[in-house]
């Protein structure tokens, strides 16, 4: 089979490298790619959200499945336009990435279908979004209603915060046309867990669970990022909590959203929050998380594409899908400054010392190849994912594998997974 990856992250790395291990590929194709996926694959430069041009070269090299990384492609329809195309695609159609591309049709979705999930209102109208928050309890959470990068989220402690909040996001637009409309939503506490589901618009099937670490800083302290690394499996999330989620969350959201006449196919990532009063869900993805892939993949038995082909065909129930009974952890290596100022261009060195390692990876992020070899070129550079028999040793490993790498200005956070060891 000749199949062609959307995207140009660390989350398409780790979908690349999977497809390179499937007997099922003949061919791999990316567009735009990265460096890293490069070595696996043949990148075209291609925008993801160019739908013509991505469907035109799906045509001309008759590619057999088309798999989309990112929510952007997703929301905007691109999914739409293969199928449309009569081309094969692993990626919910725009109707159903709506679960993603509008935080009020998934609180809207949740409330309906007596899905668990904070309290919320929705505003179009700041003056009435403030007047809301005169008599609303503190801490309150706002969320821009559309796509923001993963930062359209602010956790307000007090009134002050909260209407400087509505000013943010409505008044002075920061995430432009995503804060037009609001979500505020009651503040919940826990621990966190992300889900990822494969789903064929009728059977979900979850996957391992991870957790996501988005704070910049040691201690959960600073600024919110795409997420500084991950770990799989979470302690947390233990076999009764995954039974309420099975019963309450994945199953009741699939048949919500084929009552509603858009069935999803594709991934659908659960972000809950694990409350003293159960399992809620904080938000819908519609894609793989990112860096949550580079820890959930590595660990996936099961051929992708097999899996992505039963999803399409919505067959989905005659797979049985298995995880390694083992962890693993990634640690992004990021520009020092990121998620705010950051220099680019430092050649990176190290990368080959992972070629002959088992249960290593280095996933690319944000990289390019020059004519001084590859240099770094984004915020988050690299995930490094290591697996080990236990969290422990995952993260020991993961840890060691890092000082394999080095660039000027490189940073890491070096709590990744450390959570656990309240266990
Ligand atoms: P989201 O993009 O909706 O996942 O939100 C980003 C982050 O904000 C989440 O990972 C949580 O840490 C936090 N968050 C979102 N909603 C809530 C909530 N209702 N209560 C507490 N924290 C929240
Ligand atoms: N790591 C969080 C996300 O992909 O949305």
């Amino acid at each position: 089979m000749k199949v062609l990856i959307v995207g140009g992250g660390g989350r398409e790395h780790a979908i690349a490298v999977k497809c390179s291990e499937s007997k099922l590929v003949d061919k791999l194709y990316a567009a735009p790619g990265n460096a890293g996926i490069a070595k696996l694959a043949e990148c075209v430069d291609i925008s993801v959200m160019d739908a013509d041009k991505l469907v035109a070269f799906a045509k001309e090299k008759d590619i057999d499945l088309t798999i989309i990384g990112p929510d952007d492609p997703l929301v905007a329809g691109v999914a739409d336009a293969f199928t449309a195309a009569g081309l094969r695609v692993f990626g919910p159609a725009k109707n159903a990435a709506i679960i993603e591309g509008s935080k009020a049709f998934s609180k809207d979705l949740m409330k309906k279908y007596n899905i668990p999930s904070a309290a919320y209102e929705v505003f179009d109208n700041a003056n009435a979004a403030l007047s809301y928050l005169e008599t609303a309890k503190m801490p309150i959470v706002l969320k821009a209603d559309g796509l923001a990068l993963g930062k359209g989220v602010l956790i307000c402690n007090n009134l002050d915060e909260a209407k400087a909040g509505v000013k943010t996001l409505m008044l002075d637009k920061q995430f432009g046309a995503a804060g037009d409309k609001i979500v505020i939503e009651e503040f919940m506490t826990g621990r966190e867990v992300s889900v990822l589901c494969f789903c064929d618009g009728t059977h979900i099937k979850p996957m391992t669970s991870a957790q996501d670490h988005k704070r910049a800083k040691d201690g959960d302290k600073g600024l919110n990022t795409g997420g500084m690394g991950t770990f799989s499996p979470s302690p947390f999330y233990t076999e009764d909590i995954d039974k309420f989620c099975k019963e309450k969350i994945y199953q009741p959201t699939m048949d919500a959203m084929k009552a509603e006449g858009r069935d999803f196919t594709g991934i659908l990532f659960c972000g809950l929050m694990l409350t003293e009063d159960g399992p809620k869900v904080l938000e819908y993805n519609a894609r793989f998380g990112d860096p949550e892939a580079q820890v959930v993949l590595p660990r996936m038995i099961n051929d992708i594409i097999e899996v992505m082909e039963a999803c399409i065909d919505g067959k989905l129930d005659e797979i049985d899908l298995q995880f390694e009974d083992n962890a693993a952890v990634c640690v992004i290596l990021a520009s020092d400054g990121y998620p705010e100022h950051y220099d680019k261009g430092f050649v990176i060195s190290g990368l080959d010392t992972f070629d002959d390692k088992d249960g290593y990876y280095v996933f690319h992020a944000g990289t390019k190849l020059t004519d001084k070899g590859i240099v770094t070129n984004g915020g988050r550079v690299l995930g490094v994912t290591a697996k080990g028999e236990d969290l422990f040793k995952a993260r020991a490993n993961a840890y060691e594998a890092t000082k394999w790498i080095d660039f000027e200005n490189k940073y890491m956070r070096n709590d990744i997974g450390k959570a656990i060891d309240e266990q």
